[in-house]
């Protein structure tokens, strides 16, 4: 089984209103997923509804079941770009006065991380190995670009999409590489936010994806690697970064190369 179907595998799509059945047939198809008329009828660890103009995850048969969206005008991304709260992650991979690295997020997940860099002014290149997430970002990048909200859009001119492996990527040297990797280690389950459990459970077959994309990343012609980690958890592959960067939950790893 290829790493696309297997985590196809771990969602099934279904209408978020009868009407859009042949729709979610579509999307299911394209994303090598079963689909099912009714939530109910779901196996999987996670649903992907689809709407006509709308598009989100939630967890099956879990008492937390809010939905997961990939949504750059959300209030709590707006909200963490007036609260400064970015400024860590800005210092991380080197935004100091006009200098606006390039940077490729190699994990990009829901998109908030690369968000917050493009909206620093920084471009960034999101790849995303998970089909599901990749078609998700590339739905929030199309209506971010005709947003309302000016630095919205703004910030969506600055970041391309790629669905696949990051690892397949031809990477420039002025590049920045940024990484997010799942936190395998389980003491630190406790800090996963809501959210990122709902990824967790759509990526439950990939094991050491974080010490693999380390060493991937640190074998690359490249400028500075960036690791998001927990605050408590031990540097990746043991190795010491530059310098560290801590915020209240999660710190930075700075490797300069
Ligand atoms: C913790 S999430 C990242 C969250 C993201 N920083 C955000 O702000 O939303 C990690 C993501 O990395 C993706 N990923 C892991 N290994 C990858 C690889 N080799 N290439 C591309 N994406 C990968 C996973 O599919 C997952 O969606």
């Amino acid at each position: 089984m290829s790493l696309s179907e297997e985590m196809s595998g771990a969602c099934t799509v279904v209408p978020a209103v009868a009407g859009a059945w042949p729709l979610a047939q579509r999307v299911a198809d394209q994303l090598n997923c079963r689909a099912v008329r009714l939530a109910d009828e779901a196996r999987s660890p996670v649903a992907l509804f689809v709407d006509y103009d709308d598009l989100w995850l939630q967890k099956c048969m879990a008492e937390q079941v809010s939905p997961v969206r990939v949504d750059f005008a959300s209030p709590g991304l707006q909200y963490r770009r007036k609260s400064g709260q970015n400024e860590l992650l800005g210092r991380a991979v080197g935004v100091k006065g006009d200098t606006r690295p390039l940077v490729l997020d190699a994990t990009a997940g829901l998109g908030r991380d690369a968000y917050v860099l493009a909206d620093l002014g920084c471009s960034v290149t999101l790849i995303e190995r998970s089909p599901v997430l990749a078609l998700m970002l590339k739905q929030a990048l199309e209506r971010a670009s005709i947003s309302a909200i000016t630095s919205v859009q703004l910030a969506s001119s600055r970041m391309q999409l790629q669905s696949g492996d990051s690892r397949a990527y031809k990477i420039s040297q002025e590049t920045v590489i940024y990484l997010d990797p799942m936190f395998t280690d389980r003491r630190s389950s406790a800090a996963v936010k809501k959210d990122l459990s709902v990824l967790q459970a759509l990526h439950a077959s990939v094991e050491n994806e974080d010490e693999q994309l380390f060493v991937w990343a640190m074998s690359q012609p490249v400028r500075r690697v960036v690791v998001k980690r927990p605050l408590k958890s031990p540097a990746l592959h043991h190795r010491k970064p530059s310098h560290v960067i801590k915020g209240k939950a999660v710190r930075f790893d700075v490797y300069v190369l």
